[in-house]
């Protein structure tokens, strides 16, 4: 089989977002001090500005705030991050699930809790896009808009009742994807926030997926080759060569353990599978080490083994990326069909 080429990494799924122009800056700092309160988080008591920057300032803090010992802010970002991620999810899924005879398994290595508020930055092009198709969901779910023309993001959105204080997880979006195909969902969830683990254990304590405990690096190790078609993801917060200051980051180490893991996975020929890694606004001067990085790896995961990466826009230079990795070339070209128009909200096609 010919090996896919790292210069897909040069074809964007969306242009690049510019940084939020200011407007609805005002609002920002007042909702984002009130919606965090409620998680004790002190960092945005001092977050008092008001300025056409405040949107960028509030990216800034809570990024420097993760850092500085307290990770786990119990939030997903509400930008093109997270669509470029749930929507590629969800189209690999669909496809695994069409393979699979009765079911797929599912290993998450950063699970987050079910459903999490998102954290909105009101001018950030990319939140102003997800609230739109959770918009676009509820108009469907209320029976204002034609299901044939929506992208199944945003059915999965209508039927689960997302909203932003409901924001779902991969694994959601994964068993939204198995019940609507009749089919099954076995696999792990990992998570090292003890907070987030009873909700994780009440959402999905009857079923064949476990929760695992703890960071994902230990329990690698300990998984076994998949007999069903199988969705591995990772939403680690960013790639970064720096000396690893917050475990929730990725770095060249990590890949190595992938691939020690995860080329016997890419070699049975029971079982198609995906291997999924998200980093969301990779600054420029990590960008040419993670495409290194993750050519590397695809190359120790096996000859036979084809990567494409998606990318989008994050605020500035940054960039919102996803490496999919799989055996099968047609699996990634039908994943990356799913993005082709030239705004990330077009191109979530139905
Ligand atoms: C890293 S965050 C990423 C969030 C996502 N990119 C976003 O902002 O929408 C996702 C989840 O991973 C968990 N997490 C972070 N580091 C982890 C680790 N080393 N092992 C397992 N889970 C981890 C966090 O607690 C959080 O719930």
């Amino acid at each position: 089989m010919q090996r896919r080429q790292v210069s897909r990494w040069a074809s964007s799924v969306g242009k690049a977002a510019t940084a939020p122009d200011g407007r609805g800056a005002k609002a920002c700092c007042p909702s984002s001090v009130e919606r965090l309160a409620r998680y004790r988080e002190p960092w945005n008591e001092s977050c008092a500005a008001t300025t056409p920057t405040c949107a960028v300032h509030c990216v800034t803090r809570v990024r420097r705030y993760r850092r500085s010992g307290y990770p786990d802010v119990t939030m997903a970002e509400g930008n093109d991050g997270n669509l470029l991620q749930h929507a590629a999810e969800l189209a690999a899924v669909m496809l695994l699930l069409d393979r699979a005879a009765t079911r797929i398994r599912l290993v998450c290595t950063h699970a987050m809790r079910p459903f999490e508020d998102l954290r909105l930055a009101p001018g950030d092009p990319g939140t102003e896009r997800v609230q739109s198709l959770i918009r676009r969901g509820s108009l469907l779910r209320r029976g204002l808009a034609d299901r044939r023309a929506q992208p199944p993001i945003v059915q999965a959105f209508a039927e689960m009742e997302v909203s932003a204080e409901r924001y779902p997880n991969s694994a959601e979006l994964v068993r939204w994807a198995a019940q609507k195909a009749g089919k099954g969902v076995t696999g792990v969830l990992m998570e090292r926030a003890p907070e987030k683990w009873k909700d994780l254990e009440r959402a999905w304590g009857n079923t064949e997926v476990t929760l695992w405990r703890g960071c994902w690096r230990t329990h690698l190790p300990t998984l076994s080759v998949p007999s069903d078609p199988w969705l591995l993801t990772m939403d680690p917060m960013t790639f970064s060569t720096a000396k690893r200051r917050d475990s929730a980051d990725l770095d060249a180490a990590d890949l190595d353990r992938l691939a020690v893991t995860l080329a016997p996975w890419f070699a049975c020929d029971v079982s198609v599978g995906l291997l999924a890694i998200f980093c969301y606004g990779l600054q420029p001067r990590q960008q040419e080490p993670f495409r290194r990085e993750i050519e590397r790896l695809r190359t120790r995961l096996g000859t036979e083994v084809h990567m494409d990466a998606l990318q989008v826009g994050a605020w500035g230079p940054n960039l919102h990326v996803g490496a999919l990795f799989s055996r099968e070339q047609s699996l990634l070209r039908s994943v990356r069909s799913t993005f082709s128009a030239p705004s990330l909200e077009g191109l979530l096609k139905a």
